[in-house]
């Protein structure tokens, strides 16, 4: 049995999901749900689910990133995952942390990636007048937010829509693409699926 450690900064929508995902003749199982803060929603629902859950306060670390990096990666490597899954972790990992996990890191980001890396994206789209936003499961790699996409969901953008509609929108399919990922992912396959 495979183990994937998740980690978050908020809500954990997209853990729960993938966490909901791991039964059954599922390949693998969650080990470890880490938050970089303190209060996120989604350690509460991780402990409810049975989940062991670890915090690493990246305000106590000043800004020190390699210092921070290295905390968590001590926190995670203590529950010895096969595979790390970033679900809404927002948090950028040092070079150092990536090389670590070479090759077993996913990540879930709210845009149709190559467009709209980093923060505000379902903003960034309506603001460009695009036609329709989504989601992307990628490696990750040391470019932020630019490693292999392995899946992509699109929605369409509406007349008058806010961020906050279009990430309405755009959640459920994160929550049907990202565990599919993840299940392609350990079984060995790196292909590319549209949805
Ligand atoms: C999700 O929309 C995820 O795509 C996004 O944060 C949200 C987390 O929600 N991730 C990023 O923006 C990564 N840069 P959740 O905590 O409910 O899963």
């Amino acid at each position: 049995m495979k183990r994937v450690a998740i980690l978050i900064s908020g809500g954990g929508s997209n853990m729960v999901s993938l966490a909901k995902s791991m039964t059954g003749d599922h390949p693998a199982r969650p080990c470890l749900v880490l938050s970089n803060r303190p209060e996120a929603g989604g350690l509460a629902k991780a402990a409810d689910m049975g989940i062991p859950t670890a915090v690493v306060d990246h305000t106590e670390f000043k800004g020190d990133r390699a210092a921070f990096d290295a905390a968590v990666i001590a926190a995670i490597d203590a529950h010895a995952p096969d595979v790390l899954a970033l679900a809404g972790f927002m948090r950028i990992l040092t070079p150092e942390f990536i090389a670590h996990y070479e090759g077993r890191i996913l990540n879930i980001h709210p845009s149709l990636l190559p467009k709209y890396k980093g923060l505000h994206t379902h903003a960034r789209a309506i603001e460009a007048g695009d036609k329709e936003a989504g989601c992307s499961v990628h490696e990750v790699t040391a470019e932020l937010d630019g490693g292999p996409i392995l899946a992509q969901a699109r929605v369409p953008i509406l007349e008058g829509d806010t961020p906050e509609a279009l990430a309405a929108r755009v959640l459920p399919k994160e929550h049907e693409i990202y565990p599919a990922t993840l299940r392609r992912f350990l079984d060995g396959d790196r292909s590319r699926v549209d949805y």
